[in-house]
């Protein structure tokens, strides 16, 4: 309809996508096969189909376990240009990208290549598609934060491919102040900051107010229920604190009204906010467009603040005034 098209057509940014979680059944099968790991699935589509979970931990056991299939410079080169790709042909001019090379350290992969066949990638999709993003390394908050800590030490000498640390993963008993040594070496090294704070947790006020007021992070991924806190709201719009709400994450493991509901109380109060795709490959392959249409649809948006969330979106680019040229 006329409503998909003009979001379709818009020129779009996203902030909220990890980079493990646009791995397309098909392609977790062709890179199986191509490094000899054994699927217990006859095709795509059987795999897809077993993609069932119902909370946040079922949900990261099969993102997680996916992971497997991941192992050499060039695998990490295609899941990146695949999603950048598909950005570009959404007309998203801009992404900042999520991974979480703990993950992958784990499983016996240099992070030199981790990080090589991501760049590599970006530089690809730059020049041929005309996509500009940028990576932000992500702690994995609920394995041991020694390990967040060797791997951010590993990841700084290559600080240049990298724009921010973030932290996602399973939040329960995981407080954002656990890694408060973390963010501080992080910013240090002037890398931007972020982190999850998840909707159904039972601290996410306290773990929101950690966040914006004790850690003093830039971004805020997710954190709808700050619309709960009136004081919280005004932090964060003193602060200039962008969300990035994700509508289909929300939809899928949290019951289809309460987040989507709240984008629209953060307009309402003055929040900036941005809509984003999270995890697409395993959340129904719905990406930026259709995550739009589905949260205009649900916080019946108009299309003047479809526009003023893209708008809000671009202006909170961790890049310089002097790179927005092409977008602003
Ligand atoms: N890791 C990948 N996707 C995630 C999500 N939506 N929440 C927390 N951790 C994640
Ligand atoms: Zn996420």
């Amino acid at each position: 309809d006329e409503v998909l098209r003009f979001i379709q057509g818009m020129p779009k940014a996203e902030y909220h996508v990890h980079l493990e979680g646009t791995l397309e059944a098909e392609m977790k099968f062709r890179l199986a096969e191509r490094n000899g790991v054994h699927l217990p699935y006859a095709n795509a589509a059987q795999l897809r189909e077993s993609y069932k979970y119902h909370d946040l931990p079922s949900f990261l056991a099969i993102y997680y376990d996916g992971m497997k299939v991941l192992q050499k410079e060039q695998d990490f080169h295609d899941l990146a240009y695949a999603y950048l790709a598909k950005a570009a042909s959404q007309n998203v001019l801009y992404a900042e990208m999520f991974f979480d090379p703990q993950e992958h350290v784990k499983l016996g992969v240099a992070i030199e290549d981790v990080i090589g066949g991501i760049t590599r990638a970006r530089e690809d999709a730059e020049a041929k598609l005309g996509i500009r993003s940028q990576l932000i390394l992500c702690i994995v908050r609920d394995l041991p934060a020694d390990t967040a800590m060797a791997v951010l030490d590993a990841a700084l000498p290559m600080k240049q491919y990298l724009v921010g640390l973030g932290l996602d993963s399973d939040e329960k008993d995981n407080p954002p102040i656990k890694f408060a040594a973390h963010f501080a070496k992080a910013k240090a090294a002037g890398l931007r900051t972020t982190a999850h704070c998840d909707a159904n947790q039972e601290n996410t006020l306290d773990h929101l107010r950690q966040v914006i007021v004790e850690m003093e992070l830039d971004r805020v991924d997710h954190g709808v229920n700050v619309v709960q806190s009136p004081e919280l709201m005004a932090e964060a719009r003193k602060r200039n604190i962008p969300f990035t709400v994700c509508p289909s994450f929300s939809g899928q493991v949290r019951g289809a009204s309460g987040p989507i509901d709240a984008v629209r109380a953060m307009l309402d109060n003055g929040l900036k906010i941005s809509i984003n795709s999270d995890d697409p490959a395993y959340m129904a392959s719905e990406y930026i467009t259709d995550a739009l249409a589905r949260t205009q649809v649900r916080s019946a948006l108009s299309m003047e603040e479809l526009v003023r969330i893209e708008r809000n979106a671009f202006d909170t680019a961790w890049l310089p005034l002097s790179e927005r040229a092409g977008f602003q």
